[in-house]
C-alpha cells in the first residue's frame, strides 16, 4: 500500500478519510507542512496538505529531495502553493468544488449573527440578562448586497441574499451569463452596497481589494464579509474604518496572517498579533477560524475527491484535478 503523509490533521479530517480509504496507508501528522516538517513525508510518494500549509519553493525542494511526486491539496484554493516553482518538479492536485453551499451559508450566518447581535444575546441570556439594550439590528430586506466574485460560492450567496429580499449587485471581471446577475463596475459596487461580500480568489489583482482607498468609496455603515482569503483585506485599513465607524461591522472567516494561528488553540497564550487581538475584541466583528467549509457534506466530498486524485496519480492516469502554472 502506498504511504501518504497527511499534514495538519484534525479529528474532523480523519473522520471521512478513515471511513472511505481502502487503498492507502495514511500517516497522519498534526503539524503543518513547512520546509522544516517536509521530512516527515520520507517514504511517501504523495502528501496531503491544506490551506494553511506553507508550500513554498523551499518546501517543494525538500519534498522533491525525499522523492515526493504529488501534493494532494484537500481544498479548492491553492494560493499557498508556489505553483510556478512546482511546474515540472512535482504534481499538484486539488478538490475544485466540495460544498459551495457550506461557505455561502456560513457567510449568511456571519451576517445574521453580526446584524442581529446573536453572539451578544446568547451570552446575555445564559447569564439571565434579558435586556435588549444595544441589540438593535437592521432589516436585510431592501438592502443592497455587493458581491465581489460570482463563481460557485458567490452565486449561491447571491441566491441566499435574494431570498432575504435584498437587492444584489456584483462585480466579476469574468461575468457569467444566464443567472440574471446585475454586474456593475467595482467603484459603483463600493459606492452603493450596504453589505459587501468577497467571493473571489486571492491573486495579485485581488490582494487588498479592500484597502484604505476602496473603504473611502463605501457607504457609511457598510458591513464587510470575507469568507474567501484573508489577504483580500488590508486588516490595518479595516481596523481603522471600524474605529472610525465607517464600517458598521465585519464578518471574517479568514485573516491575512491566519497561517500560524488558525486551527490551533491559543486560549492560554498572549496573542502577539495586535491587529488580530483588536479585531477579535470588537463587539461588531465576528471572526471564525476558516470554518466556512466545515460541514459533513463538504468533508465527505473532500475525502472522496482527494482519494480519487491519489488513485488517478498512482494508476498513472491523467490528473483530472491537476493545477498547473500557466504564465498567461
Ligand atoms: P470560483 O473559482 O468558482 O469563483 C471565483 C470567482 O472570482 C470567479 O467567477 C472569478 O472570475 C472571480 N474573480 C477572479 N478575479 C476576480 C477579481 N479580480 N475580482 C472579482 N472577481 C474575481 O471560486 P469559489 O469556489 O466560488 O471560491 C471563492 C473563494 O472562496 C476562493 O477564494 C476560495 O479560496 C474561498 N473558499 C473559502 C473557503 C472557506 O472555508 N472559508 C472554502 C472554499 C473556498
Amino acid at each position: 500500500m502506498e504511504k501518504i503523509a497527511f499534514f495538519d490533521t484534525k479529528p474532523y479530517d480523519k473522520q471521512w478519510f478513515d471511513k472511505l480509504n481502502t487503498d492507502f496507508n495514511i500517516k497522519y501528522v498534526d503539524y503543518k507542512l513547512t520546509p522544516d516538517s517536509a521530512a516527515a513525508a520520507k517514504g511517501c510518494k504523495a502528501v496531503c496538505a491544506f490551506v494553511n500549509d506553507t508550500i513554498s519553493s523551499e518546501t517543494i525542494d525538500e519534498l522533491c529531495e525525499i522523492g515526493v511526486k504529488l501534493i494532494a491539496m484537500r481544498c479548492a484554493g491553492y494560493n499557498n502553493v508556489d505553483i510556478k516553482y512546482a511546474k515540472d518538479k512535482i504534481s499538484i492536485v486539488r478538490v475544485p468544488v466540495y460544498s459551495p453551499y457550506a461557505v455561502a451559508e456560513h457567510t449568511m450566518a456571519l451576517l445574521l449573527t453580526l446584524n442581529r447581535k446573536i453572539h451578544k444575546a446568547f451570552i446575555r441570556t445564559r447569564d439571565f440578562n434579558f435586556s435588549l439594550n444595544g441589540l438593535t439590528g437592521f432589516d436585510l430586506h431592501g438592502k443592497t448586497a455587493g458581491i465581489i466574485g460570482t463563481g460557485q460560492i458567490g452565486r449561491i450567496f447571491i441566491d441566499i441574499c435574494k431570498g432575504f429580499g435584498m437587492k444584489v449587485i456584483a462585480y466579476d471581471p469574468y461575468p457569467v451569463e444566464g443567472y440574471g446577475i446585475d454586474y456593475v463596475p467595482l467603484d459603483k459596487l463600493f459606492a452603493e452596497s450596504d453589505i459587501i461580500s468577497l467571493h473571489c480568489p486571492l491573486t495579485s489583482s485581488t490582494r487588498y481589494i479592500i484597502n484604505e482607498g476602496s473603504l473611502a468609496k463605501m457607504k457609511e455603515g457598510v458591513v464587510i464579509l470575507n469568507t474567501s482569503r484573508g489577504q483580500l483585506i488590508d486588516s490595518d485599513a479595516l481596523l481603522q474604518a471600524l474605529k472610525d465607524k465607517k464600517v458598521r461591522g465585519a464578518g471574517l472567516d479568514v485573516y491575512e496572517e491566519e497561517t500560524a494561528i488558525f486551527f490551533e488553540d491559543y486560549s492560554s497564550t498572549v496573542i502577539q498579533d495586535d491587529v488580530l487581538a483588536l479585531l477579535v475584541s470588537m463587539p461588531n466583528v465576528i471572526m471564525t477560524s476558516h470554518q466556512a467549509f466545515l460541514t459533513d457534506e463538504a468533508l465527505q466530498k473532500i475525502a472522496e475527491v482527494t482519494l480519487f486524485n491519489l488513485n488517478q496519480f498512482f494508476k498513472g492516469e491523467a490528473l483530472k484535478n491537476e493545477v498547473v502554472y500557466n504564465s498567461k
